[in-house]
């Protein structure tokens, strides 16, 4: 499987997603603060990723104090999750994590423990942040597998890998799953302007995993399924609002539009912890706007003026009615996505299930 983050004793080690596929590189973060900025500058990127790397780096922030005595410890502690907290806005599996790590915190100190027993116990909520993930990309896989036919062309935007996870995927989780359970995937993987996630990333995963995929720019999907050539669409999420409505990367809102034009089911594939109950619906969810840079140029080549206007939002929501199902660890939420109790659903609601990891 590959690493995309991995705790030594004292560093966080990613590989570096900005230099991808062109070499691979992998960045030791020694700093609470180097895990932020790494967030921050997309080394990491991809909504439960970014909550691991949060996690481990409040983890590491704490293992490195020098602090004694629990009180200042804790404001200690306060202030590296709120560095963690301002790096970016969207994906809630951040806030998710920094919750936990709190959680972890607050167990710890009512329990009376001793400094050094609480930097263990953060290492260890840590980790556990991380292989849940994984468990949860896997049964994701599992569930998913189920509305993929034997013949499939699957569409993807982004890219909601194994590298935007602690391993094995949420969208790209579902392909994995469908090619382990026997189905002949083929997959068209959107080139993801401006960051190029899916050509970069997505191509790149799936290539060496050997499964058959072909690049697109983004606006030829539309084109793709006019011809029929798609089956399925699925995607991930950064944060899904309590009504279903669901912001990812920039351009998924018009391939779910598209998707529903031509009669292809569109579905989002995401851990709970993407699910955000205090959202109510997509006009709550904070959209990060990112450098103009990122338009103006592909890589090092500029391709627009320098001083022409830009905007980059890096996400889009797309209402709940465009969503033929959320593939989560738990099962497969259907529309209508609010309504409750467990007819509208097939493992019950979206608020039920957050209950029940409680
Ligand atoms: O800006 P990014 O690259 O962090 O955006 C990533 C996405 O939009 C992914 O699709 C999403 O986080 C799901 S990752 C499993």
């Amino acid at each position: 499987m590959l690493p995309t983050i991995v705790r030594e004793v004292d560093a966080v080690v990613m590989i570096d997603q900005r230099k991808l596929p062109a070499a691979e590189v992998y960045v030791r973060c020694t700093t609470a603060k180097e895990v932020a900025r790494a967030i921050k500058t997309m080394v990491i990127r991809g909504a439960p990723a970014i909550g691991v790397a949060a996690a481990m780096g409040i983890a590491l922030g704490m293992r490195k104090s020098t602090t004694t005595g629990t009180q200042k410890f804790a404001a200690e502690f306060y202030k590296v999750c709120e560095l963690m907290a301002a790096t970016r806005p969207t994906a809630v599996n951040l806030f998710w994590a920094i919750d936990r790590m709190k959680r972890a915190f607050g167990a710890a100190a009512a329990a009376g423990e001793s400094v050094d027993q609480i930097k263990d116990r953060l290492d260890r909520e840590a980790q556990a942040i991380h292989d849940e993930d994984v468990a949860s990309c896997r049964a994701i896989g599992a569930f998913g597998a189920a509305v993929v036919p034997a013949d499939a062309r699957i569409l993807t935007h982004c890219n909601a890998g194994a590298l935007a996870t602690a391993g094995y995927g949420t969208a790209l989780g579902v392909i994995r799953g469908a090619v382990e359970a026997g189905r002949n995937v083929t997959v068209f993987a959107d080139e993801t302007r401006p960051f190029l996630q899916g050509a970069r990333l997505t191509a790149w995963e799936l290539v060496r995993d050997g499964i058959h995929t072909t690049v697109i720019a983004d606006n030829m999907s539309g084109s793709l399924m006019r011809q029929g050539r798609v089956d399925l669409v699925v995607v991930g999420a950064d944060r899904i609002a309590a009504n279903g409505d669901t912001a990812n990367k920039i351009g998924t809102y018009g391939v779910a539009v598209l998707a529903r034009e031509h009669n292809v089911p569109f579905y989002v594939a995401a851990p709970l912890s993407t699910i955000d109950l205090r959202t109510p619906d997509g006009g709550h969810i904070p959209v990060e706007e990112r450098s103009g840079r990122e338009v103006t140029h592909v890589g090092v080549t500029q391709v627009a003026p320098k001083d022409a206007k830009i905007w980059n939002p890096a996400f889009d929501v797309t209402p709940h009615r465009f969503i033929a199902g959320i593939i989560t660890e738990k099962g497969i939420f259907r529309a209508p996505y609010t309504e409750s109790p467990k007819s509208a659903f097939e493992q019950g609601t979206i608020a039920e299930l957050q209950e029940s990891r409680k």
